[in-house]
């Protein structure tokens, strides 16, 4: 393989901690459908879709159109002049959203949303604590990185207090030592009220946490954590902040948000990633009672960008007209069958877990000890994109695979993915 001249510029120009996958990084020049190439024409299933953001197939014909249509208008506003796409996607959005979700405001990435979503959730309370979840990524801004809870993306020194982390609903690794998880008794949920009691004033501003924890790797909570932990910060004051920035716009399968599969309705919900299929847009849709108390005046020169409400419309239209939520139900739930086999076959997997097209495989040395095995993904890594299959990373220490297909993609491309990962998993094996 030649080497590429805009890896060898990006390893010279950009900042360090900007960093790639793979021993040899690859440059991606084009992307169609579920699949990429490389600088030198080789092709790849795209089963990350660059941290679950292309969405419905890369090129998608609809999305194109959509912006092209949309650029050849106007490509420019800003929020000081009404424009018909912002307009008429805060509309949909008002329609389609869980509860009494009805006002937006629209940002360029998840940072931005949840920046938004804390100091909506501030100013409507009055109040300073919020609490999120260990494990959990929320953005990159100085309040949304004090609220991630992984140490690897927080390596600076933060100017930010009043964010508290809960335990997360990690059930492989129960952080109360529960062993069986079918008679799970929410132990992470309920200490949050301990956590409330003791760490903030006794009154808070919100709850925040995904829906499924994504770049923790891919944790679902129980059934009814949602209902336990939105229930006591209620009890405190604390409205719920629910990001949706990975696990929106049906990829948990059935439904629109992951959310809905939780039977409760957040405050306030936020969205980037799959949203525009990869056009740089997000949201944070609250209820009139916390959008209507946002103080003074506020503006995002890029929010609302009809170019990007263009592409957001189109994507929407498309999840909604080829009834996606159901295909990543059915797809996913093949995949989840297709990695619970895997760990029946590889002794390094220690959990195969998921919700619809949000599956992971989480690899240890030992599954007594659960001691992390990054070792063991570095070699599927290699050995999956020399197969021509290109996967998701996840996790405080980088030992989960995480895959996250185009929503539209059929049966056929996990087995392709599969057959990829099995012969890496084959590897990784002998060497461990
Ligand atoms: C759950 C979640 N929230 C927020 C963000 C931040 O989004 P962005 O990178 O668009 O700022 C991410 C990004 O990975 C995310 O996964």
């Amino acid at each position: 393989m030649s080497s590429s001249e805009a890896v060898r510029k990006h390893k010279q120009y950009l900042f360090p901690a900007v960093s790639m996958y793979y021993q040899e990084p690859i440059e991606l020049v084009k992307g169609e459908g579920d699949y990429v190439w490389d600088h030198e024409g080789k092709k790849y299933l795209d089963c990350f879709g660059g941290v679950l953001t292309t969405s419905i197939g890369h090129a998608n014909p609809v999305v194109v159109d959509a912006v092209i249509d949309q650029v050849k208008k106007i490509s420019h506003t800003s929020t000081l002049y009404a424009s018909a796409p912002q307009s008429n996607l805060a509309e949909k959005l008002a329609q389609i959203s869980p509860g009494n979700l009805s006002k937006t405001f629209f940002t360029s990435s998840g940072t931005e949303a949840n920046e938004t979503a804390m100091n909506a959730a501030r100013a409507a309370t009055g109040r300073m604590d919020i609490i999120t979840l260990r494990h959990s990524y929320s953005g990159r801004s100085a309040q949304t990185l004090a609220g991630c809870g992984q140490s690897n993306w927080k390596k600076l020194p933060l100017p930010v207090s009043g964010i508290k982390h809960a335990h997360a609903p990690y059930c492989y690794r129960c952080p109360f030592g529960a062993k069986d998880n079918s008679n799970c008794s929410l132990e992470c949920a309920h200490d949050i009220e301990e956590l409330i009691q003791c760490e903030t004033s006794g009154e808070i501003a919100a709850f925040m946490a995904e829906t499924i924890i994504g770049s923790g790797g891919f944790m679902v909570p129980p059934k009814d954590y949602f209902k336990v932990a939105t229930g006591i910060a209620k009890k405190y004051g604390g409205l719920f902040i629910c990001d949706e920035v990975q696990a929106a716009w049906g990829r948990t399968g059935k439904h629109m948000f992951g959310i809905s599969h939780y039977g409760v309705h957040p405050d306030i919900m936020v969205s980037a990633k799959g949203m525009g299929n990869g056009a740089p847009v997000a949201m944070t849709i609250a209820t009139p009672e916390v959008a209507d108390k946002y103080p003074g005046v506020t503006f995002a020169t890029y929010g609302g960008n009809p170019v990007s409400m263009a592409a957001a419309t189109a994507t929407i239209k498309f999840v909604e007209d080829n009834n996606l939520p159901e295909n990543c139900a059915v797809v996913g739930a093949y995949l989840g069958e297709k990695f619970a086999a895997l760990k029946e076959k590889y002794a390094i997997i220690g959990d195969a877990r998921g919700i619809g097209m949000m599956q992971a495989i989480e690899l240890v040395k030992d599954r007594k000890t659960k001691e992390h095995n990054l070792q063991a993904v570095l070699t599927v890594f290699e050995e999956t994109k020399k197969r021509g299959v290109l996967l998701g990373r996840g996790g405080i220490f980088g030992n989960i695979i995480r895959t996250g297909l185009m929503l539209n993609a059929g049966k056929d491309k996990v087995d392709e993915m599969v057959e990829a990962i099995d012969a890496g998993l084959a590897l990784a094996s002998k060497s461990n």
